[in-house]
Formats: structure tokens, C-alpha cells, sequence
């Protein structure tokens, strides 16, 4: 069994590209600099030290390293929301309830199709759910509680 195991790692390591996802690697260091205030160092990892795979709070298909999941619930962060997320197409999963996250909802997150969780209550957004969150085909589970978000 332990055999096994190490054929399959071995197989998903050599699939890997060698080049990281530079659309995704932008996009998460523009997610990066729009927070402006992040007490419990959550992002101080989030450097070129380190591939963004393995940043805290990331998680990647391991086969093609996309980004899938942004997972930072209760982390403390205060900042905006930034327009670049809208960019990781294969995102499915996007956690930053409980937050302090202010200013609006970028009307670019309606461009993630394979969004199927996206939690951001709990924070301080204000305006309006953009018209183009209704885009996001796959959406099972939205939650926009405790903001001060209107909808139309
Ligand atoms: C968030 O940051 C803004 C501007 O930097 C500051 O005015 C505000 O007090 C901060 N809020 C929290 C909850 O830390
Ligand atoms: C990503 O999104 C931003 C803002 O929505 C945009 O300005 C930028 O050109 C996009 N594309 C890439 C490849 O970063
Ligand atoms: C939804 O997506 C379609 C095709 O990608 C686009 O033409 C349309 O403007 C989008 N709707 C909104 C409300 O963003």
C-alpha cells in the first residue's frame, strides 16, 4: 500500500509544470497588497520564497498547480476585496468570512465560473451584489451575512 502511494505521488510530482501560474501568482499578490492590515501575520509566507501552492490559506489541483481554493476565514484581515481575484478562473472555493474586509464587492468575482463556495460574510462590504455574480454558473452556497450589502 505504501508502495502504491509513493508510484502515485511520484506520477503527480512529474506531471507538474515547472512554470507556476503567473495569472494566478498576480492575482493572489494583488489579493495581497489591497489588505492593509493582517494581525496575526497570516500573509508574512505569502512571498516568492515560497510557491503560492503552499502559501497559508491556498490550496492547487496538483496536477496543473491552479489555484482551486482560498481558504482565510476569521484571520483577522482588513483591507478591500481586489478586482484581481476575478482572474483565478479555476477558483472553486472562497472563504474570507469574519473578516474586515470593507468597500465593495468587485463586480470581477462574476467571472469566477467554477465558483461553487464563496463565504465573505461577516465583514464590512457595503454597495450593491454585482448583476454579474449571477454568472457564476456553478455557485451552490453564497454568503453575504452581517455586511452591509443590498441587492437587487
Ligand atoms: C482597517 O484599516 C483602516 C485603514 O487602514 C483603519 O482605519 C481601520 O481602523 C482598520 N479597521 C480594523 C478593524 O482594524
Ligand atoms: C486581472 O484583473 C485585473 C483587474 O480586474 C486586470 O486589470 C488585469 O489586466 C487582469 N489580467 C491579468 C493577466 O492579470
Ligand atoms: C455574463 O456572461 C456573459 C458571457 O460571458 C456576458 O456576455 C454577460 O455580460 C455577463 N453578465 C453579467 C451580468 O456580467
Amino acid at each position: 500500500m505504501a508502495a502504491l502511494w509513493f508510484v502515485l505521488l511520484t506520477l503527480l510530482h512529474t506531471a507538474m509544470p515547472a512554470t507556476p501560474d503567473i495569472v494566478h501568482l498576480e492575482a493572489l499578490k494583488a489579493f495581497k497588497d489591497s489588505i492593509t492590515g493582517d494581525p496575526l501575520g497570516v500573509l508574512a509566507r505569502w512571498t516568492s520564497s515560497h510557491h503560492h501552492c503552499s502559501w497559508p490559506g491556498i490550496s492547487c489541483n496538483p496536477s496543473d498547480n491552479s489555484v482551486i481554493s482560498i481558504d482565510l476565514p476569521s484571520r483577522g484581515l482588513n483591507g478591500t476585496i481586489s478586482p484581481f481575484l476575478g482572474n483565478i478562473s479555476t477558483l472553486r472555493y472562497l472563504d474570507l468570512s469574519s473578516n474586515s474586509f470593507r468597500g465593495t464587492l468587485p463586480s470581477q468575482l462574476g467571472n469566477l465560473k467554477e465558483v461553487s463556495w464563496l463565504d465573505l460574510g461577516e465583514n464590512l462590504l457595503g454597495g450593491t451584489i454585482p448583476s454579474s455574480i449571477c454568472n457564476c454558473t456553478s455557485l451552490t452556497y453564497l454568503s453575504l451575512s452581517i455586511n452591509r450589502v443590498t441587492g437587487s
